[in-house]
């Protein structure tokens, strides 16, 4: 028998795990184990199994975590789709969310409540349930959630996002909306977690096991399963017919080809490595989104300041003019998230900006866009896919930015510094 913190750890040696709820012990001896509460009265037990890959867990010919972890974000997604898509009804099957079509019907609001990069992964999820589900959605730092005296009713859905799924925020967070009688569901990657033990439903991520602190693709996973989410509770409310459900369906597949292409290209040419080259000496980054590309501009920067060490904040672009642009000068570059969408007019405007102050724009956009290599300083490329599904392959390049900024600056990329990769205790 081995103990440990966490699934990693032990997953060469068994991966049939026991976990352990709170106020509860484990007595391991030679002849067994004994399962108590704290004052020694037995408690049940189920053994889970896990079905991660041994060799998943380990770094193989990469040099960090972080990056095997960037690049296997093809087949992670692959994964995350798995068995999720009926083609046949152009529907998605959502089962471990225990929310069949008529409490679906009966839902009149949403709250997302995670951390860290869960929390923006939330944030993106906020434009998919309103867009296809049309339900109002508030998306809340667990941390906050829990101090404040939220409102939630029964028929309310309460969603925590946590690839740990033993965030000690995200669990008081869930607690507080149980406790109010809401729905709970939890999108988490980490099987038989607390979060998935302590909720109505759970989508698990599939992502595999993430071990680098720095969060990447856990952080697209959950994007995905959020889409997965909104189209199931759009489907269950009538609201997307069967054509539009194909065509959302279709373009959801094209996800995994399209980020290998684009990771693949990224892998064997030396842009990013020439990019944290360039870079790597400057102290602040202003990074801009707008729409629903706005999480990643925060997603964006919390990657470079969490593992470069370098100041960086993530701002929604139209709020520029309020403020922040008065920072804009040579010395802050500034990180535009601008694919061909609806608000790319206003991203480019975004730009002449930036550049009429004298700063230096680094542009992730659809690789086939000549005016913005017209326009920024350099281009991150990614291909062109449905608008809904571009945080998903925009994220990519900033994380590679950042994983590349970081070795540059000889950062110990897997373990920075004042980081844990699970926050057990407040
Ligand atoms: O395991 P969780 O998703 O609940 O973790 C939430 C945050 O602690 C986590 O995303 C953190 O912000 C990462 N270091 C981000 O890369």
């Amino acid at each position: 028998m081995y103990i440990a913190s966490d699934i990693p750890a032990i997953l060469r040696h068994t991966r049939e795990v026991t976990f352990l709820e709170s106020r509860q012990m484990a007595v391991v001896t030679a002849g067994g184990v004994q399962f108590s509460d704290l004052d020694g009265a037995p408690v049940n037990h189920t053994t889970v199994h896990i079905d991660w890959n041994p060799t998943a867990a380990e770094k193989g010919a990469y040099r960090h975590f972080m990056q095997k972890e960037i690049f296997e974000q093809g087949r992670s997604l692959t994964d995350t789709l798995r068995s999720r898509l009926d083609f046949t009804n152009h529907a998605v099957m959502l089962e471990s969310l225990q929310l069949p079509p008529a409490r679906a019907r009966s839902l009149e609001k949403v709250t997302i409540v995670a951390c860290g990069t869960s929390y923006y992964a939330g944030l993106v999820g906020k434009y998919y349930l309103e867009r296809l589900a049309r339900l109002p959605v508030e998306v809340d730092y667990a941390s906050e959630f829990r101090y404040r005296s939220p409102i939630v009713r029964p028929d309310h859905l309460v969603v925590a996002i946590s690839q740990s799924g033993e965030t000690v925020d995200t669990l008081a967070a869930l607690e507080e909306a149980r406790d109010q009688g809401a729905v709970t569901a939890a999108i988490v990657n980490v099987v038989g977690s607390q979060a998935a033990r302590v909720t109505d439903g759970h989508i698990y991520m599939q992502a595999g096991p993430e071990i680098g602190v720095a969060s990447t693709k856990a952080f697209t996973a959950s994007v995905t399963d959020l889409f997965l989410l909104a189209l199931y509770l759009g489907q269950c409310r009538g609201l997307l017919d069967p054509e539009t459900r194909a065509t959302l369906i279709r373009d959801l597949t094209t996800l995994p080809g399209l980020a290998g292409e684009l990771l693949d290209r990224a892998a064997h040419g030396t842009r990013y490595h020439d990019l944290a080259e360039r870079f790597h000496t400057y102290h602040n980054f202003l990074y801009l989104g707008r729409g629903i590309n706005y999480p990643v501009a925060r997603e964006g920067a919390l990657k470079l300041k969490e593992i470069s060490y370098i100041h960086a904040e993530g701002y929604p672009a139209g709020e520029m003019k309020h403020g922040p642009i008065a920072l804009v000068d040579a010395s802050m570059p500034t990180v535009v998230i601008a694919p061909r969408d609806h608000v790319y007019d206003k991203m480019i405007s975004q730009i002449e900006q930036v550049k009429a102050r004298g700063g230096l724009v680094l542009a992730v956009a659809n690789e086939d866009d000549e005016i913005i290599r017209t326009k920024a300083d350099f281009v991150l490329p990614i291909p062109p896919i449905n608008e809904l599904l571009t945080p998903i392959l925009a994220v990519m390049p900033l994380q590679i930015f950042a994983y590349e900024m970081a070795v540059r600056r000889g950062a110990d990329v897997d373990q920075p510094r004042n980081l844990a990769k699970s926050v057990t205790v407040e």
